[in-house]
């Protein structure tokens, strides 16, 4: 073991998908920037993004329409203010990301004239979702990427995996001043010192056995913020994606929803539509709905898949349109300009978090929370379609404005604590973390995913609370790895979503409990805060 080795800077960003990636180069224009990515620096949930990102593009749509098609989706639990917030600024955030490169997909009108192609999604009342093909996400994490590369004010950290939060100060002066920090690479735990620390970190989908999103989506930055004693909200409201590629040989493909925003049916194994039994708004219901019609089906015909059929309309279309679904469907011998896609709902996105303000603000001074790690009161109990990336934009120019009229008050003057290693050894039953992963993500999917009842939400608890023994054991006895570090911050989460669960004694949006299927006339998100301070 080399010698305890620190960095400093101005601002510490935890992750690099569009949260991290758009504050670090609003905040690069002054201030000296750390980004950190546990993994290559492209990867996270950005990179995968299909549909696109929602703004009033439309001249018959206006911001009204979008906010109201929000708070619909959000079944009564959104934070107006944020959803406005949110709403108002997209064009805004859209029209950074044109500048900087983003390739959006362009039409002609019938007046000759260019303009953006909008497409539909669930839950959108009018066209209005930007997006480049059904790769949008790819389009705007290279765009960032292109611009973060060899800026001068812009220290990147790839395969830096951070373990926790290092808060300074007593009482009213504590403050977060920084990160432990693990290098794979090196084998090493780092400190880095900012009076500024973002959490960019992504969401917690991974703590479910099917999921549509990669595998830095383990909670980090919830659990992270959790511990330095945070309040986090609204863990109970994970979105399910209604239509993931059922395929042995593709795991995690999603099949953007935008397919159904241009037509796309859902049918039986028989090949009957079922949507129309379910919601007026059939295929474009929300979300949520249309999850729990396909969970539904499957379980009352006891089938492995549904199906999603795109194949009526124009083969020309759907290539154009289409072409990352159209090639991999292909590349799996399904031609879907001829026949249906199998289906099936995997975990997608975390509508709950790390509470954080209009500014991204957490309770911990100096550290903010922006992009899917947090709650901003935006996505209330299900999160429209195409909100995410825009949230992230948003938010992280909130942020950057709010730490450009901080820094000139901000001085660290102490010294960071050394990471302590010298109780510990390394592991030798590796083993062991890869059970306690598989079973976690299993009873998670078994007991805590599109339909509860209070006793599997009990059973999940108890495995929970042996699984934490288990691991708090091992992480004060041996050496760090990025598994054990993933797996303590999925456990941490997991007994925050079935919290949260617990506590919400109805049915409504993502969170569907049998011995509570009605909802209650007065909704509130579920808070809590942790009872220790570290
Ligand atoms: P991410 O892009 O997930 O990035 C997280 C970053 O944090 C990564 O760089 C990761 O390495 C880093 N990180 C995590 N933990 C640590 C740690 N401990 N230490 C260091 N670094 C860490 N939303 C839309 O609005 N429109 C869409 O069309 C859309 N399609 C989607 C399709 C798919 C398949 C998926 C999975 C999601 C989709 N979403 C979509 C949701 C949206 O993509 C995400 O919510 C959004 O990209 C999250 O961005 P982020 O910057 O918060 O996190
Ligand atoms: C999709 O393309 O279906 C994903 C859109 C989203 O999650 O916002």
């Amino acid at each position: 073991m080399t010698s305890h080795q620190a960095y400093h800077c101005d601002a510490l960003i935890i992750g690099s998908g569009a949260a991290g990636l758009s504050l670090a180069l609003k905040l690069a224009q002054d201030l000296n920037v750390i980004v950190l990515s546990k993994g290559p620096l492209a990867e996270g949930s950005t990179y995968y993004a299909q549909g696109g990102i929602a703004a009033v593009f439309d001249e018959n749509d206006s911001i009204e329409s979008h906010v109201d098609d929000t708070l619909k989706a959000g079944a009564g639990l959104c934070d107006k203010d944020a959803v406005f917030f949110t709403a108002s600024r997209a064009k805004a955030a859209l029209h950074w990301l044109i500048e900087l490169g983003t390739p959006f997909d362009q039409e002609t009108n019938a007046l000759g004239e260019a303009r953006f192609h909008l497409t539909r999604e669930g839950g959108h009342s009018h066209r209005r979702i930007l997006h480049a093909a059904d790769a949008t996400g790819k389009a705007v994490q290279t765009t960032l990427v292109d611009q973060i590369h060899d800026h001068p004010n812009i220290r990147v950290f790839e395969g830096f995996n951070a373990i926790d939060l290092i808060a300074g100060g007593e009482g009213d002066n504590r403050r977060c001043i920084g990160a432990y920090v693990w290098s794979n690479e090196e084998r090493r735990v780092f400190t880095i010192g900012a009076p500024f620390v973002t959490l960019a970190t992504g969401g917690a989908s991974k703590v479910y056995q099917y999921t549509s999103n990669p595998d830095i989506a383990s909670g980090d930055g919830i659990a992270m913020a959790w511990r330095a004693g945070c309040r986090v909200a609204n863990m109970e409201f994970n979105q399910f994606h209604p239509t993931c590629l059922f395929h042995p040989k593709a795991q995690n493909f999603l099949l953007s929803e935008a397919l159904r925003g241009e037509g796309a049916i859902l049918r039986r194994p028989d090949g009957s539509p079922f949507m129309g039994d379910f919601h007026p708004d059939k295929e474009l219901a929300p979300r949520d709905v249309v999850a729990r019609a396909i969970d539904f089906e499957m379980k009352r015909l006891g089938a492995d898949c549904m199906f999603l059929d795109i194949s009526h309309q124009d083969p020309e279309f759907i290539q154009h349109h289409f072409p990352t679904i159209y090639q991999r469907c292909l590349d799996l011998g399904i031609d879907i300009t001829k026949e249906p896609m199998p289906i099936v709902p995997a975990a997608h996105y975390t509508c709950g978090g790390v509470i954080a303000d209009k500014h991204a603000q957490t309770d911990l001074p100096g550290l903010y929370a922006i992009g899917e790690v947090a709650y901003t009161g935006l996505h209330g109990a299900n999160r429209m379609a195409s909100n995410s990336l825009l949230e992230c934009v948003v938010y992280a120019h909130a942020a950057a404005e709010h730490i450009m009229l901080q820094r000139d008050k901000v001085r660290i003057a102490e010294a960071l604590p050394i990471w302590d290693e010298s109780q510990v050894t390394d592991s030798d039953e590796e083993v062991i973390i890869q059970h306690n992963w598989h079973e976690l993500r299993l009873f998670m999917w078994d007991y805590v995913g599109i339909v509860r009842t209070n006793k599997r939400l009990a059973r999940a608890a108890r495995r929970i609370e042996m699984l934490q023994q288990e691991i708090h054991e091992y992480y004060s006895n041996f050496r760090v790895t990025n598994n054990l570090l993933e797996l303590r911050n999925l456990v941490q989460v997991a007994e925050l979503i079935v919290q949260c669960a617990m506590q919400r004694h109805e049915s409504r949006g993502l969170h569907y409990n049998l011995d509570y299927p009605n909802q209650l006339d007065d909704p509130k998100p579920t808070i809590i805060a942790p009872s220790r301070k570290t």
